[in-house]
């Protein structure tokens, strides 16, 4: 069973592969590290459409892991911005600088491990992809085809280990790069989470699940909790100028949440009022509607406050951007939507 899985899967990816722009053609010689690696970094929690003109525009403005590493991190934050999981940009940072000082990745999962952010998942994505080499590589997709083939019944997150030995058995030590990329496709596009197309999977004969008829009941997974919900308020202070109005924005501190990015001024979100006491300046404000947003652990409601005095001597730690130019300030989505409520009032 377990050679015949990944010569139907290889022979399907030869004839399916979606194009996407990370990747070379089924069988042709993969693209570089840096191209792979930055890739994976931004598909993580982020699908394939989002991450493209993301993808495209990186390589532009640096081409190479040098010119990343060469690049100040204010402007690699702002480009990422609207990707989210900005923790993850951080990471990106660290690790082309400590790639270029090295002079180059390393090839082989264990020494890809070991720098910044590249987890089980990246390092073994890179080493197959990048380097052919031998590795398992597993996102939510290919979970859950593996899950199907094997009819694992066990609930996430517990079954991660039989999923895990379940891939390793059906992974060839050829084209394992294209393999890793044929598994993501299948689930994508095939074997999807509802309505599956089992007459169109070219292992459908293999799968167990599809055999008991049970593919859309795996894989099982733990309730989610409820997400907790958080309240808060962005201020928005606008002063005008002979060049058109500009807006207040600070720069968020440290590592915390969308910490490194450019923002609107806020009260920490954890509020119980309306916000006012934290506000940046003493004074006249009115509320200029909501915005909701998701974060992976919490809601939240931002309420947007705006300023309506004009005594801004006291601002801090901030600096004037042209309102007519915000996009170029790349801030995170959750400000980018104040931005847009402020600008359809
Ligand atoms: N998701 C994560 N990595 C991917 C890749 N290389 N191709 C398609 N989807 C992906």
């Amino acid at each position: 069973m377990v050679d015949r899985v990944s010569a139907a899967l290889l022979d399907w990816y030869d004839r399916h592969a979606r194009e996407l722009p990370w990747r070379s053609r089924p069988g042709d010689a993969p693209p570089g590290p840096y191209r792979v690696w930055l890739s994976e970094i931004m598909l993580q929690q982020t699908t394939t459409a989002h991450a493209a003109p993301y993808y495209r525009k990186f390589l532009e403005r640096w081409p190479t892991v040098e010119a990343l590493a060469a690049a100040p991190e204010e402007d690699i934050m702002a480009e990422w911005a609207g990707l989210g999981y900005y923790s993850r940009a951080r990471n990106l940072v660290a690790c082309a600088r400590a790639v270029a000082e090295r002079g180059g990745f390393p090839d082989s999962e264990q020494e890809l491990r070991k720098l910044p952010g590249l987890g089980d998942y990246t390092a073994a994505a890179v080493a197959a992809i990048a380097f052919g080499r031998h590795a398992v590589v597993i996102d939510a997709n290919v979970e859950r085809v593996v899950a199907r083939l094997f009819a694992i019944d066990e609930p996430l997150p517990g079954a991660r280990k039989a999923i895990r030995a379940g891939a390793d058995s059906i992974t060839p030590d050829e084209r394992a790069g294209d393999f890793a990329q044929a598994m993501m496709d299948l689930g994508a596009t095939i074997c999807t989470r509802r309505d599956p197309k089992c007459l169109l999977c070219p292992v459908a004969a293999d799968c167990q699940a599809r055999i008991e008829g049970r593919q859309e009941q795996l894989p099982v997974k733990a309730k989610k909790k409820a997400k907790p919900q958080r309240m808060g308020t962005a201020f928005w202070i606008e002063r005008p100028d002979v060049e058109g109005a500009q807006v207040w924005l600070v720069h968020r501190p440290g590592r915390g949440m969308l910490g490194g990015m450019r923002a609107l001024p806020d009260d920490g979100w954890n509020a119980r009022s309306d916000g006012s006491d934290e506000a940046p300046l003493p004074g006249a404000w009115r509320a200029g509607g909501v915005v909701r947003h998701s974060f992976t652990h919490f809601d939240l409601e931002l309420g947007l406050a705006i300023y309506a005095g004009s005594r801004f001597e006291e601002l801090v730690d901030g600096e004037w951007w042209p309102v007519a130019n915000i996009e170029a300030a790349g801030l995170p989505t959750l400000f980018a939507k104040a931005v847009r409520l402020r600008q359809v009032l």
